[in-house]
């Protein structure tokens, strides 16, 4: 009888670890927020990163294939191959996908301002009017926003077009059209689709003057009567920098607008910041030397235990709101393919994600999972 009870036993402990590891962090954050990934194209054709991205989120957003330049590469010109590649993985995995960017001052085709098409660099300095901007964004959102209506979920319409002091930034969509673009530019994405939700996506939005800005920007739009449905604090991060008390502060701020908040491109890089560094000589922070790239061999337990930490403590601040908060994406899938191992330094050896550079999950993975476990 008692060896039954123990084959009994250890069979349903064989069977619980084999749950376990088909549990993804969307699983275990099903009550929680949206928990999203940023990728290339190639990780969206079949293999093991398709596997992990199918198991671990349940958001997804292109990394840079829906930005303009490669979207809308020339006037009448669209390149829709990896948007439509990502939109059909979203969809047919149940995926909350993100289109993201629609405006955006950087990463922006050549063409959006100039005058005319000649070829002749000479004309082709001169910039548009007011109005020929307004309807390019507005041929541009509309077509974009249109052909993955009820597909694409939420869009983020404008990316940093603030300053830090929290003004809006000095880009030709502002000189050409006005402040009114930004407005006009949700008012495009709402028209082409109705359903979609649609964000003001920045970076530095914890950063209490920048925020102030931000807090003005979604008043404004609201008042005017224009759906806005979230902000995207990017939350390109250190193990230092921010504070969770400002942190915390903003996800109060935006939320008593009466919008969603968002971290859209979550990253923790563990290397020196060349911003944050004592040095006089800003070309020698920026350089690539044993300073600023201390581990390109691999990273140190202790610096691990300090970004899983470091990831813990965010985790525990974001579930504490998570009435508030409606998706967390990580921008990249593992570290080797995080934008932060070329940024803001060249060839350097970052630890920023949850996933090592062989797809395995760290221990930074596991402190996530703890807290809801
Ligand atoms: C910004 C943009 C993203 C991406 C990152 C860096 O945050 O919003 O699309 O370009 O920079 O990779």
């Amino acid at each position: 009888m008692k060896s039954i009870v123990y084959c009994l036993l250890g069979f349903m402990l064989v069977f619980a670890v084999a749950c376990n590891s088909e549990k993804g962090l969307k699983d275990y954050y099903k009550d929680y927020y949206y928990i999203g990934v940023a990728v290339p194209p190639q990780f969206l054709e079949p293999g093991k990163e398709l596997d992990l991205i199918k198991k671990e989120f349940n958001s997804l957003t292109s990394e840079n294939d829906m930005k303009w330049m490669n979207i809308h590469p020339e006037i009448d010109k669209y390149d829709f191959t990896v948007a439509d590649r990502l939109v059909e993985v979203g969809d047919s995995n149940n995926m909350f996908v993100i289109g993201h960017t629609l405006v955006w001052h950087s990463q922006l085709a050549p063409w959006v301002f100039k005058r005319t098409e000649t070829g002749d660099p000479a004309v082709d300095t001169l910039l548009v009017d007011s109005l020929t901007l307004i309807n390019r964004i507005h041929d541009h959102i509309s077509t974009i926003v249109g052909r993955y209506k009820d597909k694409v979920d939420g869009w983020d319409v404008v990316n940093e077009a603030l300053n830090e002091d929290g003004s809006l930034r000095e880009s030709n969509f502002l000189k050409i059209a006005g402040d009114g673009f930004i407005a006009n530019a949700f008012e495009f994405a709402h028209e082409a689709d109705p359903q979609a939700e649609l964000y003001y996506n920045d970076y530095n939005l914890v950063e209490p003057a920048k925020r102030d800005g931000a807090v003005r920007l979604v008043k404004s739009l609201k008042d005017k009567g224009i759906r806005i449905d979230g902000v995207g604090i990017q939350a390109h991060w250190e193990l230092n920098y921010p504070s969770l008390e400002e942190i915390e502060k903003s996800i109060m701020a935006y939320s008593e607008l009466g919008v969603k908040v968002s971290f859209t491109e979550l990253d923790i890089s563990v290397l020196p910041s060349p911003w944050r560094m004592p040095s006089a000589d800003v070309s020698i922070r920026f350089e690539n030397n044993e300073t600023m790239n201390p581990y390109p061999n691999g990273l140190p337990d202790s610096v691990q235990t300090a970004l899983a930490d470091r990831y813990k403590d965010i985790f525990a601040l974001f579930n504490k709101h998570k009435d508030k908060i409606e998706r967390v994406t990580f921008w990249g899938l593992h570290d080797g393919a995080s934008w932060k191992n070329g940024f803001p330094i060249r060839g350097r050896t970052d630890y920023p994600l949850l996933f090592n550079r062989n797809l395995e999950p760290k221990k930074a993975y596991w402190a996530v999972v703890d807290l809801v476990k």
